[in-house]
């Protein structure tokens, strides 16, 4: 669907007016390594892709938010006096968070119409989620003049997801989808957010993102019980250093203390979190100097730590990067985002790109009965207005 298709829908919904439409659009994000890390205050290595959500939007008379998608019956219209509100587990809590975040900081919100239109592959775990909270950010930003700095936007983003959707997630996905650069990748270091847009060398190779298909349903729960183990990581550790975070041991410490850990599974949470910040930087050495062998090699490690350590994977994840693996010219395979489901992303030869599509999905569908797709990424801008 083009710009001019999605205003021309935004009209038969919500009627002319002489209020001009405003389109914005924020994408979805792919990370290549840095898995679990961000809420340990550790690197990520996302970029954003060239799929996202899309928003027309306009101010209206009336004392209501209309919210509506292209892609859900769902909708809602809901006063101004009731913003604060959560709807069920429906979609619309995403721009709600949102809105609920930017009252707190001192927004009055008016009556406004908003029409959603997103071609992330549903539940995909590529943020479709932050991508609807940073176009609504964006948006609302632009419409209303508030000003604020894009990290702001970002942070706002993420708090609508922890404190409304009750997610506990780090700020990687709203970070990603906010900031990102077209070819570039962002080594992000999630406790300070100072971060680096890195040139996506990988001339002769593409990023082939390969969706499980599987539904994902106790990944909220499983993500938040993640964290919940790494805090206690933290806690059994501080009586050898005083961490706030995972991410400020670097593995030699960690093995010197992790006898602290007494509870053996929060061990191995903590060890993925840890060795799996360092392999993000790690990577994004190898890929400055042009190693991809290397880069290849640490998302393999990469996956099998959330395999074995983290356990975020499961069947369809694991078959199909391993799978994956078997194709000649497949240089890494990992999983990419929560887990649970979701998607695999692989470094992959640019010759042998059919043979694993078509290779791949036959395998995977045998193993589980589910049918995969694949998306060669195309690695886009950040969060912005298009009309
Ligand atoms: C989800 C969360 C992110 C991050 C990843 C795992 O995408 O939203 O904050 O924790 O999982 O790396």
């Amino acid at each position: 669907m083009n710009n001019t298709e999605i205003i021309n829908k935004f009209i038969e919904k919500y009627g002319p007016s002489t209020e001009d439409v405003a389109l914005f659009f924020s994408p979805g994000r792919v990370n290549l390594i840095g898995e679990h890390t961000d809420y340990n205050g550790g690197y990520v290595f996302p970029c954003a892709l060239s799929f996202g959500t899309y928003l027309a939007i306009r101010k209206s008379t009336q004392p209501v938010v209309r919210m509506a998608t292209l892609n859900f019956d769902f909708e809602a219209s809901i006063p101004i006096g009731e913003l604060d509100r959560k709807i069920g587990d429906e979609w619309v809590n995403y721009p709600l968070g949102v809105i609920n975040e930017l009252v707190k900081r001192g927004f009055k919100p008016s009556g406004v119409d908003m029409l959603f239109y997103g071609n992330i592959p549903n539940k995909s775990g590529l943020s479709s989620s932050a991508s609807i909270e940073l176009v609504t950010g964006v948006a609302i930003d632009d419409l209303y003049q508030l000003a604020y700095d894009r990290i702001e936007l970002v942070k706002i983003g993420r708090a609508a997801e922890n404190n409304f959707v009750g997610v506990n997630c780090g700020i990687m996905d709203q970070f990603a989808v906010g900031m990102g650069k077209k070819n570039h990748a962002i080594y992000l270091n999630c406790d300070t957010l100072d971060y680096e847009l890195v040139p996506m060398n990988i001339s002769g190779y593409k990023l082939v993102i390969a969706n499980t298909n599987k539904p994902r349903g106790l990944a909220d729960s499983k993500y938040n019980e993640r964290v919940a183990e790494c805090q206690a990581a933290v806690v059994a550790l501080q009586p050898a250093k005083k961490i706030q975070y995972l991410a400020e041991l670097t593995g030699a410490e960690f093995t010197e203390h992790q006898h602290l850990i007494k509870d053996e599974t929060v061990m191995r949470r903590a060890r993925h979190a840890i060795l799996e910040n360092e392999r993000t930087s790690l990577a994004v050495k190898a890929l400055k100097s042009g190693d991809l062998k290397q880069f290849g090699q640490l998302m393999n490690d990469s996956h099998d730590s959330l395999r074995d350590d983290y356990e975020v994977t499961g069947l369809e994840l694991d078959t199909l990067v391993a799978e994956s693996r078997k194709i000649p010219g497949v240089i890494g395979s990992r999983m990419t985002g929560a887990g649970f489901g979701g998607c695999t992303v692989s470094l992959v030869a640019e010759e042998a790109v059919d043979e694993l599509i078509r290779r791949v999905g036959p395998a995977y569908q045998k193993v589980t009965g589910l049918t995969a797709e694949f998306y060669v990424a195309d690695i886009g801008d950040g969060a912005g207005r298009k009309v």
